[in-house]
């Protein structure tokens, strides 16, 4: 298995020169375009790993699934599903073009900054302080990492400049979704994209998502398996943004990536996969990850389809 990741990563790296890495976040653009590494965890919890699989990035809307994840468990799937809902956009995930000039949680879905934002409010807490902890807590358990942490340089970078995120979140106040003070679920928010993690920390929550909740490593089951089918459903239909549809067809199973270069896919029954590579397409998709995910899924026969 790891000369198979070995090759993909070879046969896939020159792609690594295509794209850009995200400058619109000043300290994403300090990344190397060369950096590439890849993790699986399989359902014998059997990791495998090559290239820079253990080189530190942020999650970035990689932890999207995850504050899903957080506000299924605090509310249950009604009330998730009452403030956001679940149907794709195909529009830029960061997106202020609502055809209907109104913002509508039904419009919405949980994997698009809108979505997440609106979802932190869910997340149950004293303090915003507090739910970012839980979030954090709940992060380092999925991914049996607990010295997951914040980078403050990345996260700082994104609170000085994240004028767009500031603007929609005041749109979603405006506009009803949510009530509680922007600058403080914002700052949930922020500090949860710049969570920093590996492809190793990627693949283990993956895997727990592909095995319905189970961490395959401990046999503890973290969440109810309805809520693995919630995230992995959104994952399928929504998690590339408006490349869902392509990746569905190329790659084939849930995924989420990030502007950081992040890529986690969760194959049901099967395994999580971490992948690296910070040059992204004009979606804001890692493009050298799309590509090896691609490769692998035909040699490992991975799509659900
Ligand atoms: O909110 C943002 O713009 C970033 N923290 C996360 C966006 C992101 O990762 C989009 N994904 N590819």
């Amino acid at each position: 298995m790891e000369a198979l990741l070995k090759q993909i990563l070879e046969d896939c790296r020159r792609y690594t020169e295509q794209g850009a890495v995200a400058t619109y976040i000043p300290e994403l653009a300090k990344a190397d375009k060369s950096d590439f590494g890849i993790c699986i965890v399989n359902e014998k919890n059997e990791c495998f790993a090559a290239g820079d699989f253990e080189k530190p990035f942020t999650m970035q809307s990689i932890i999207k699934p995850m504050i899903l994840l957080m506000a299924l468990m605090d509310n249950g799937g009604e009330a998730v599903r009452r403030l956001v809902g679940v149907e794709a956009t195909g529009k830029p995930f960061d997106s202020f073009n609502y055809s209907d000039l109104a913002l509508i949680g039904e419009h919405i879905n949980p994997m698009i900054n809108t979505g997440a934002i609106a979802l932190c409010t869910l997340i149950k807490g004293e303090s915003y302080n507090e739910r970012f902890n839980r979030l954090l807590a709940l992060t380092r358990e999925l991914s049996g990492n607990p010295l997951l942490q914040v980078d403050e340089q990345v996260y700082l970078s994104e609170k000085r400049t994240g004028n767009k995120n500031r603007a929609l979140a005041y749109m979603l106040r405006a506009y009803g979704l949510i009530s509680d003070d922007v600058e403080e679920v914002l700052e949930c928010y922020f500090r949860a994209c710049s969570i920093g993690v590996s492809t190793v920390d990627l693949a283990r929550i993956g895997s727990v998502f592909a095995h319905g909740g189970v961490d395959r490593a401990t046999g503890k089951r973290h969440f109810e398996r309805e809520y693995a089918r919630y995230v992995n459903a959104i994952l399928m239909t929504c998690g590339m943004y408006d490349g869902s549809g392509e990746f569905a067809l190329t790659v084939g199973v849930p995924a989420k990536s990030g502007v950081g270069g992040g890529v986690m896919a969760s194959v049901p029954g099967r395994m999580g996969i971490g992948i690296y590579s910070p040059a992204l397409d004009k979606k804001g998709n890692s493009i050298a990850g799309i590509k090896a995910l691609e490769r692998l899924s035909k040699e490992l026969d991975l799509s659900i389809f």
